[in-house]
């Protein structure tokens, strides 16, 4: 087991940890900056984004709308100073990103081509075709090879952060500080030491929490699950976005997404019957907020017991779907699916998590030294229900913002100023004989939630969910103490604390908010 010293600790290389490590090491070439990630360097859900990034870019367009439209689809519990402040400097980072030299679709003007999505007044989405995530991904793993003092760790995972409880000299809690990480080198087998003077959590999103989900195999929520245990403050995470359309395929994990950009250029729900049921939910019709169009398919499945309903693009102009959704197109053609003749079956998934570490507007967290950036971070931007496309954006803003904190040594601590930090204390030498333990209680949590966590809560639901979950808490909590540490025991616990935080976040609110609905709030 080593020490490892660096001056900035980045966990996840997402958009979040990425931009953020490459805006530092460009300022600040004399620090030195680690970039710890639990798979393939490229491995997040940045890359399977698909629509776009939101961005006032057509003069037509304006600020003040950009503003309402993320206040309307946040069920207006977004904090109106964070939706200004992201709004505005939306365009400069999309700058900063074709600086960086990232791709968008152009329109035969030569202009940039922008997409629309639901609860968008306006063409606003700027995307690269229907891979806008992968194209993302690419260009900032691009900018931090050009940059010498960024290391990245792939297969690195974070068990643990290293806070004041590790220490023998006890503190309140609203002055603990974060120093580092425990983290398991999967090439070795060692549980490190990582100490670094400023840490960043870009761990993403909880997606996996769900039976099905449009989010990778690392969406287990380790950072929020570590941030929780840290002591930091974590919040509004009965607010869980399901996505209205991933494609209906029995079996399959994670679930392949139907961009709602197809719905921004035309596309219509319809249910088996071949009624175009959002007409009269809203007049918004299928671009209406995705707590609304989920609610609405979920409502029409439980009347008419069907699996799914369809997306129905064959009015549209084929030539020019094919151009904009490429692997979208395959995807269906390859299901023997054909768009311009076939409904798509769709059915909502777990897509989003709005709630996370509490953070203020410059991604402080309520522990020294620690911050935290992109999904598993609470904001203020999103409320009660995301817009969609805000959240690539939302990661470059604070990406932004703690750069900046870290460059102007604002949040400083200096490496010299660490306490002795004991090592990982490894009790557990158990290596577990059948691994079906484990993923056992992953499919029994991801099955709780999603039947009795998912679109619709009720009080009922959420006592039999309590329920199941401190029992499984406390198996898990038996297996990790006893077993020698892998990624998939770790993932399990961590999973466990983010669906016991859903729910008993759920339990708090008594008011039915954006994607927050309950059978018993009226
Ligand atoms: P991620 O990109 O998920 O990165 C998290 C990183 O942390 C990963 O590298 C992961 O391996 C690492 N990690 C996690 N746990 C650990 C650990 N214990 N130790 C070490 N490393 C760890 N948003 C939009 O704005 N526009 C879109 O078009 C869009 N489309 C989407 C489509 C899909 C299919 C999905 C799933 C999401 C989409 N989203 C979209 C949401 C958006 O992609 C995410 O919110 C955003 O990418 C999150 O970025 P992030 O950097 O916070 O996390
Ligand atoms: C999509 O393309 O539908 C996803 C967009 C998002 O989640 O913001």
């Amino acid at each position: 087991m080593s020490i490892f010293k660096t001056d900035i600790l980045v966990l996840g290389s997402g958009v979040a940890g990425l931009s953020i490590a490459i805006k530092t090491a460009a300022a600040s070439p004399d620090k030195t900056i680690l970039v710890a990630t639990k798979a393939h360097e490229s491995e997040s859900n940045t890359k399977y984004a698909q629509g776009g990034i939101a961005a006032v870019w057509d003069k037509l367009d304006s600020f003040e709308d950009h503003i309402k439209d993320t206040m309307i689809a946040g069920d207006h519990l977004s904090k109106p100073e964070i939706v200004k402040m992201v709004v505005e400097e939306a365009p400069d980072c999309m700058k900063q990103l074709i600086n960086w030299g990232a791709d968008f679709d152009q329109n035969l003007k030569g202009e940039i081509d922008l997409g629309k999505e639901g609860g968008h007044s306006a063409n606003r989405i700027l995307h690269y075709k229907d891979v806008t995530g992968y194209e993302l991904e690419k260009t900032l793993l691009e900018q931090v090879d050009n940059l010498s003092n960024i290391e990245l760790l792939p297969y690195h995972f974070a068990i643990d952060l290293i806070t004041d409880h590790h220490l023998s000299k006890k503190k309140n809690e609203k002055d603990l500080s974060c120093y580092g990480a425990y983290i398991l080198n999967q090439k070795t087998n060692k549980i490190d030491t990582y100490l670094a003077t400023s840490i960043i959590l870009a761990t993403g999103g909880v997606g996996q929490v769900y039976a099905a989900t449009t989010n990778p195999v690392i969406a287990t929520g380790d950072g929020i699950a570590m941030a929780y245990r840290a002591k930091a403050r974590i919040v509004d995470m009965e607010f869980v976005q399901f996505h209205p359309t991933s494609l209906y395929q029995p079996g399959e994990s994670p679930s392949f997404l139907i961009s709602e950009a197809v719905r921004g250029f035309g596309a219509h729900l319809r249910n088996k019957a071949g009624d175009r049921f959002m007409l009269k939910i809203d007049d918004r019709a299928e671009l209406a907020p995705r707590d609304i169009v989920s609610r609405a398919i979920n409502t029409e499945l439980i009347f008419s017991g069907d699996s799914h309903v369809f997306l129905d693009c064959t009015h549209l102009n084929m030539t020019e779907f094919v151009k904009h959704f490429p692997n979208i197109y395959d995807k269906c053609k390859s299901l023997g699916i054909d768009p311009a003749s076939q409904y798509i079956p769709v059915v909502p998934a777990a897509h989003y998590l709005m709630g996370g570490i509490d953070v203020d507007s410059n991604g402080y967290t309520t522990v020294g030294n620690l911050f935290a950036c992109g999904e598993c971070s609470r904001t203020g931007l999103h409320g009660a229900n995301r817009l969609a496309s805000n959240s690539l954006l939302e990661a470059l803003v604070f990406g932004n913002k703690i750069a900046e904190e870290i460059i102007n040594e604002r949040s400083h601590l200096n490496l010299e100023d660490i306490p002795e930090i004991p090592e990982w204390d490894e009790e557990g030498t158990m290596v577990p004989k059948e691994n079906v333990l484990i993923s056992h209680n992953r499919k029994t949590i991801q099955n709780i939630m999603s039947d009795l966590v998912a679109i619709v809560r009720s009080n009922e639901r959420l006592d039999k969910a309590q329920d199941h979950l401190n029992y499984l808490f406390q198996d898990t909590e038996k297996a990790y103490e006893k077993s020698k540490l892998s990624p998939q025991i770790c993932e399990l616990r961590n999973l466990n604390a983010v669906a016991y935080l859903i729910v008993q976040q759920s339990m708090s609110r008594k008011e039915n908010k954006g994607a927050f609905y309950s059978l018993d709030n009226f």
